[in-house]
């Protein structure tokens, strides 16, 4: 196989008819003698337990080289070395030692106490963006809401900005400098979209540097700055600098949770959409919100797929590795892996172990921002089971505009009638 036509194949909507045929041979499909595909649960989870083996500090654009025109990256990179800073690599495609200096200044950020204070916050959220909603649909009754620009996209956003002490920040700014980010990585952008995530993600930087720089007052950012001195005088086998931070602000905080919180939201909610008796078993029993959320991250993991890069020739569970491989860990095909989850392709409300997916990976890079996902991925559809009686989709299922690329998927438009 070309491996153009192998990226276009992610480009299905049918993506888990696609890992079903990828995995027909066993959990790892090659796509080329240097790039394979992980699709197989325990396969994948025994490699995210060797992060010293299967590296994470694959920049994209190291993988490209390998899969797609490089030309397209070379415009990027020159752009953002002209106007603004190349970034470092995010927490999540780090090693050590940057990635334990990151690592450990981002975690108190995302500690129970400091989610606890956020949490009345993130319950009002959804309270208010589901009463606009409400009212809308009140207003006329036979148009259909939006789902993803008046809740799934705008909660995720307005929560990390309050986290990090920019309540004013637009909401569609947000997306657009995430989008910036997360849009080259997917592996989708031709020349031209390159160039206009380059040219915004050059704002953002000019934004972030100037609360860096202390030209305004920002909590979060004076916090974040202290936290980092005190972790590098604790650890000193990474020295950060003004670009670390710069990442650290753009990347880890504002980019990394939004797209795919925004992804659990809206997947979930089409589920509710579609089965009935799915929301009156909700409604009837809150009790088992969590579970739904954790069964809907299984289902719909945002982060399809992650890469890794083989440090040294190796086998695990019988499968031989070599040393400058490139894989990419399929968490979306792994979650619904027969041979681990009985009905992996349903919702089960009642699963032993419900939070027992790779939807936020394991191991040293599990997601930092899991607890905030999930306390934002509760509030949101134990508040809708509560607010409304049912929910109806406007379209037919096949409509449901779906935005998909390498990295993950997203539902782009979700039109529905509450009532
Ligand atoms: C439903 C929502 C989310 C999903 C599905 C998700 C998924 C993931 C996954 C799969 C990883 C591990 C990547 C790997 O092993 O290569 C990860 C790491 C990470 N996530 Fe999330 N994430 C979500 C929300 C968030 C939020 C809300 C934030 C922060 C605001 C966040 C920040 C991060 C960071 C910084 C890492 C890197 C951790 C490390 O490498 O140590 N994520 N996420």
């Amino acid at each position: 196989m070309k491996n153009p036509d192998f990226l276009e194949m992610f480009k299905t909507r049918d993506l888990y008819g696609l890992y079903r045929e990828l995995a027909k041979d066993g959990p790892l499909y090659s796509v080329n003698e240097k790039l394979h595909l992980v699709l197989g649960y325990d396969l994948c989870f025994a490699i995210v337990k060797k992060p010293d083996t299967f590296l994470s500090a694959v920049t994209p654009l190291e993988f490209l080289k390998e899969t797609y025109d490089i030309r397209i990256i070379d415009a990027y990179v020159d752009y953002l070395k002209h106007h603004c800073q190349v970034l470092r690599n995010s927490c999540s495609t780090s090693d050590p030692p940057r990635h334990t200096v990151v690592r450990q200044i981002l975690n108190p950020f995302f500690a129970k106490e400091r989610l606890a204070e956020l949490a009345p916050f993130v319950s009002a959220t959804v309270r208010r963006l589901l009463g606009e909603m409400q009212r809308r649909q009140e207003t006329d009754r036979s148009a259909p809401v939006d789902f993803v620009s008046h809740f799934s996209r705008p909660l995720p956003v307005r929560v990390i900005c309050e986290l990090m002490d920019l309540p004013d920040l637009p909401v569609d700014k947000v997306v657009e400098w995430t989008d910036s980010i997360v849009e080259p990585f997917g592996l989708a952008v031709d020349r031209e979209a390159a160039l206009r995530c380059a040219r915004t993600l050059c704002e953002a930087q000019a934004f972030f540097r100037r609360l860096l720089e202390g030209e305004k007052d920002n909590r979060f950012v004076s916090e974040l700055t202290r936290v980092a001195d005190r972790v590098q005088e604790e650890n000193g086998d990474y020295r950060l600098d003004a670009v670390d931070l710069l990442t650290i602000l753009i990347i880890d905080f504002l980019a990394s949770g939004n797209e795919t919180t925004t992804s659990a939201l809206s997947a979930g909610m089409l589920l509710l959409a579609l089965d009935e008796a799915l929301f009156d078993t909700l409604s009837a029993r809150p009790e088992l919100v969590p579970n739904f959320t954790e069964e809907v991250l299984r289902l719909e993991s945002p982060a399809q797929g992650m890469f890794r890069k083989v440090a040294e020739d190796c086998e695990v569970l019988g499968y031989r590795f070599r040393k400058g491989d490139f894989l990419n860990l399929r968490f979306g095909a792994a979650n619904r892996d027969e041979r681990r989850f009985e009905c992996p392709h349903e919702v089960v409300l009642e699963r032993k172990h419900p939070g027992r997916h790779l939807a936020f990976g394991a191991g040293r890079h599990t997601c930092v921002g899991a607890p905030l996902a999930r306390l934002e991925l509760n509030a949101a559809f134990g508040e809708i089971v509560r607010t409304f009686r049912s929910c109806r989709l406007a379209c037919a299922e096949e409509e449901v505009a779906y935005q998909t690329n390498f990295f993950g998927r997203k539902i782009s438009f979700l039109p529905l009638y509450f009532s």
